[in-house]
């Protein structure tokens, strides 16, 4: 069966001190608390990669991820982090597709697809991001939305290359804005996600493979968003800066 997953976006968040201040709160919270029966993932800043993986590797359960990485194998790129230096680093996952990047620097589907392929070329499993923007919603366009973003990149791999993928469903609308999407809403989206996973790849697949939603997801709304039956964890950004909440979230998760 699917793994529950919290996964810790910090984005550009804190210094290299306060990295390692945040990851040592959040274990000895969670040491006081026993085993958690679900898995956490924290994605720091490129350059705490090391830091953050020295703290959490020993430990079952935890892992790291990257926020991104470059669509290009090595060479020259100044600038640019590859799949392969992530995974040198630790690194067991990359966020790939998040709405920041597909805004800001306006990464399309062609190079997501890039950055899929550097993923799992580096034996690295990614966290796919979708979600729709308010105006899509407001033209009962979103499931379409969604539909195309799933279907023209992730549905050009294989379920081999694919294997273990998470996906991230992040509305738009909802991330950094307080604006939670209700549980109904997420299901339904979750639902429709996990009946496209199912129609490409089949039953088995769909049903092992872990969606998290993500979008002012918070230790007050998460518990009611994770008894749903197809949300099966949470992307985490502002919440995930403040290791009480964090840890909140995770408790929420694992029960
Ligand atoms: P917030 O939790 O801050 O809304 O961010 C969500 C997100 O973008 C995680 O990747």
């Amino acid at each position: 069966m699917r793994k529950k997953v919290v996964v810790g976006n910090w984005k550009m968040n804190k210094t290299k001190q306060e990295a390692v201040q945040l990851t040592t709160d959040v274990l000895d919270m969670l040491n006081n608390t026993g085993s958690i029966a679900c898995d956490v993932v924290f994605a720091p800043p490129f350059p705490f990669m090391d830091s953050i993986n020295d703290l959490i590797s020993a430990k079952n359960g935890m892992f790291l991820a990257a926020q991104d990485c470059s669509k290009h194998e090595k060479g020259s790129f100044t600038g640019e982090v590859s799949a392969k230096i992530t995974q040198s680093m630790g690194a067991n996952y990359i966020i790939i597709g998040h709405s920041e990047r597909r805004a800001f620097f306006k990464e399309d589907n062609a190079t997501l697809i890039e950055k899929i392929t550097r993923c799992t070329a580096a034996q690295l499993v990614p966290i796919f991001c979708c979600g729709e923007e308010a105006a899509d919603r407001e033209s009962g366009k979103h499931l379409e939305v969604i539909e195309q973003q799933i279907s023209e990149v992730l549905l050009c791999f294989s379920a081999q290359e694919l294997n273990n993928v998470i996906i991230a469903y992040e509305p738009v609308w909802s991330i950094g804005t307080g604006n939670t999407a209700s549980p109904e809403i997420a299901q339904e989206m979750h639902q429709f996600i996990r009946s496209i996973i199912e129609k490409k790849f089949g039953e088995e697949f769909a049903n092992n493979t872990s969606i998290l939603y993500g979008g002012s997801c918070n230790a007050a709304n998460s518990k009611e968003l994770f008894s749903k039956p197809d949300i099966d964890g949470g992307l985490i950004g502002g919440a995930s800066l403040v290791a009480q909440d964090f840890v909140s979230i995770i408790r929420n998760c694992a029960n």
